[in-house]
C-alpha cells in the first residue's frame, strides 16, 4: 500500500465537507473517484495531495505520516512524491512545453541536462516531442494536457492525482489521455487517483470510489 488516508474530516467554517473518509491505494492501481458536484471529491484529492490539511485524520504515504512533517519538509515531499494533473492544465504560458515539464525537476535539484533529457523522453512517450519548443498558447488543448502529464511524471512520483483531467477535452482526446494513463501504469507501474465525471474512465479503472455528502459509500 503506497497511500492510506484514514478517517479524514474537513470543514469550511461550520460546513462539514469530509465526514470521516478513509482511502487506501496500492502501487500500480488506477482508482477513480466519482460523485455528484459538491460531494467533496476535489477536497479529498487536495488533502491526498497535501495541498490542504484535514481537521482530523492522517495521511500515510510511502510509510511517512505526511502531516507530521514541517511545511518545508512537506513541500519537498510533495515535489518528490506527488504529481498533479488538473482539469485546466496550469502550464506556465511564458515557458515552452519542455521548460514547463522540467520545472518540478529543477525544483528538486536535478541538473539541467539530465532534466531536459528526461523531459524530452517523457514528451516523446506522450507523443508531443515535436511540440517541445512551443509555448502552451501555440498547442491544442489535448497537447497541453499531455505536456501537463509529462510534468506530473518528471520526478517519478509515487502517485499521480488528477482532478477531472479529461473534463476539458473532446471525447477522442479524452479517450487517448485515459489510454495513456493505462499505458503508464503498464509500462512504469505508475499509480493514479483520478476524480472524474467521465463514466467510461470510471468503468475501466481498477476501482471506483463513490462519494456522496462527504462520505464514501
Ligand atoms: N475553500 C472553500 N471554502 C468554503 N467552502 C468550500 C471551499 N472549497 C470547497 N468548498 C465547498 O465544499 C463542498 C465540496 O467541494 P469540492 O470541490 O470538494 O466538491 P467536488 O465533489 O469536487 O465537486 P465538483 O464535481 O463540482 O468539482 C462544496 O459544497 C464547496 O462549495
Ligand atoms: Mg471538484
Amino acid at each position: 500500500m503506497i497511500l492510506k488516508a484514514n478517517n479524514i474530516f474537513k470543514s469550511y467554517g461550520d460546513l462539514a465537507i469530509l465526514k470521516g473518509v478513509s482511502v487506501s491505494v496500492n502501487k500500480g492501481e488506477i482508482v477513480s473517484i466519482v460523485g455528484a458536484s459538491g460531494a467533496g471529491k476535489s477536497t479529498l484529492l487536495h488533502i491526498m495531495g497535501t495541498l490542504d490539511k484535514p481537521d482530523k485524520g492522517t495521511l500515510m504515504m510511502e510509510g511517512q505520516d505526511v502531516f507530521a512533517l514541517s511545511e518545508k519538509q512537506l513541500s519537498d515531499f510533495r515535489n518528490k512524491h506527488i504529481g498533479f494533473v488538473f482539469q485546466f492544465h496550469h502550464l506556465l504560458p511564458e515557458f515552452t512545453a519542455l521548460e514547463n515539464v522540467c520545472i518540478p525537476a529543477f525544483i528538486a535539484g536535478m541538473d539541467k541536462v539530465e532534466a531536459e533529457r528526461r523531459g524530452m523522453e517523457l514528451l516523446d512517450i506522450l507523443g508531443v516531442a515535436h511540440r517541445a519548443k512551443h509555448k502552451p498558447g501555440a498547442m491544442s488543448g489535448g497537447e497541453q494536457q499531455r505536456v501537463s502529464v509529462a510534468r506530473a511524471l518528471i520526478n517519478n512520483p509515487t502517485i499521480i492525482l488528477a482532478d477531472e483531467p479529461s473534463g476539458n477535452l473532446d471525447s477522442e482526446n479524452a479517450a487517448s489521455l485515459h489510454q495513456l494513463f493505462f499505458d503508464l501504469r503498464d509500462k512504469m507501474q505508475q499509480t493514479f487517483v483520478i476524480v472524474t465525471h467521465n463514466e467510461e474512465l470510471a468503468r475501466i479503472s481498477d476501482r471506483t470510489i463513490h462519494m456522496r455528502d462527504g462520505l464514501i459509500y
